[in-house]
Parts: structure tokens; C-alpha cells; sequence
């Protein structure tokens, strides 16, 4: 090996241990969050629920063709079991995340165009079904007997105007 390559060589690796040391630097563990930030962090979480709170009564009108609102059939967030996901779906038959049902039921039940799933507005429907299902225990797969919510006979009357979470009137 010449000089030459031989001064290029130690200059590649040292530029590879500086990268490693820069990368380790980067994942050491950070101080942990302040009242604020934990206040602020909350407070974005908040929102994006009441997005989908509002969203499950209603307020996104491509989401449905037919007057139906996820509120209909699935009140308070009801037979939605967002504990038992991912699960194998025999309409499907695949196995589907929370968000894959989501659209399903948006493009069956509610005739409605699906929603980009790594949109905000599908983070808002998860943020709201989850926050309402906080303490329920992991049950990945669970194949549960409370499948189908209840008929709905219309769809109007529906309170279209978010109220807050964890309750709905
Ligand atoms: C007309 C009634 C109806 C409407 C409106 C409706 N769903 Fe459903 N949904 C159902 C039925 C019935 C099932 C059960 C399907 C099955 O298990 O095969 C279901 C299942 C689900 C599941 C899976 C539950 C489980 O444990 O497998 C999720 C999640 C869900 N719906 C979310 C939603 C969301 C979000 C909306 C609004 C965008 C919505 N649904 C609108 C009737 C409806």
C-alpha cells in the first residue's frame, strides 16, 4: 500500500468513528420532560382527540355518503376494541391494523371515501378511540363476541359539534 492510500485510508476510518461517536451522542438518553413540556405534549394530544371526536360525529363529509357517522354504531367509541389490533379480519381475510377497520368501515357501513392513513385526521380517529380505551390491557388478536354495534334507525340528529372527550352526550 502507497502513502498515498495509506493516508486515505486512516482519514475513511476516522471519518467512520466520528460518524459512530456523533450517532451515539444522538441516542443517549435526554433529561427528563419539564411540567411545560409535558403540559404542552398533552395539549396536542387533546387536540387531535377532539378532532376525532368530531370527526366521529360527523364533521368530514367525504367520509360518508349516506348520513352515517361512526357515533351511529359505535357511541363513546364503543364495539371498536382498539386493544385487540392488529387482528386477522375474516371480511378481509388479512390481517389489518386499527386504521385498515377504520377505512373499512368508512368505504362499507358509510359508503364514504377512505382517508390517506398517515393522515393527521386518521390519527385524530385513533387519538380518540385509544384515549377513551387508556387501561384497557393489551389483547392483541382477541377475537371478541361484542362485534357489531347497534342498527342505527337515521342518522340525523347527530351532534356534529365536539363537546370534549371521554364522554359523549
Ligand atoms: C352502520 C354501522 C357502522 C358505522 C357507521 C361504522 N361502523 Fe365500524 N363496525 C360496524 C360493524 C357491524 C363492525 C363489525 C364488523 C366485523 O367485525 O366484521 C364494525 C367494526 C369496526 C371496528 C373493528 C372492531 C373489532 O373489534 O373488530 C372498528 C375499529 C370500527 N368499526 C371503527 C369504525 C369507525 C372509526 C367508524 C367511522 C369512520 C365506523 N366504524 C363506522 C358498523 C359500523
Amino acid at each position: 500500500m502507497n502513502m498515498q492510500s495509506r493516508v486515505f485510508r486512516r482519514l475513511a476510518m476516522s471519518l467512520v468513528a466520528a460518524t459512530v461517536l456523533s450517532t451515539v451522542t444522538v441516542v443517549t438518553a435526554r433529561e427528563p420532560f419539564t411540567k411545560d413540556e409535558l403540559k404542552a405534549m398533552d395539549e396536542k394530544l387533546t387536540a387531535s382527540a377532539k378532532r376525532g371526536y368530531d370527526m366521529w360525529y360527523g364533521a368530514r363529509a367525504d367520509m360518508s355518503s349516506n348520513g352515517l357517522a361512526c357515533a351511529n354504531c359505535h357511541p363513546d367509541g364503543a364495539a371498536t376494541n382498539p386493544q385487540t389490533f392488529p387482528k386477522y379480519m375474516p371480511q378481509t381475510d388479512r390481517v389489518m391494523a386499527f386504521r385498515d377497520m377504520v377505512n373499512w368501515c368508512i368505504e362499507n357501513p358509510q359508503v364514504g371515501k377512505a382517508l390517506d392513513v398517515s393522515s393527521a385526521d386518521m390519527v385524530a380517529l385513533e387519538s380518540y378511540a385509544f384515549y377513551l380505551h387508556r387501561g384497557v390491557a393489551i389483547d392483541t388478536g382477541l377475537q371478541t363476541r361484542q362485534t357489531a354495534g347497534p342498527t342505527p334507525k337515521s342518522a340525523r340528529g347527530l351532534n356534529v359539534k365536539g363537546t370534549g372527550i371521554g364522554f359523549d352526550k
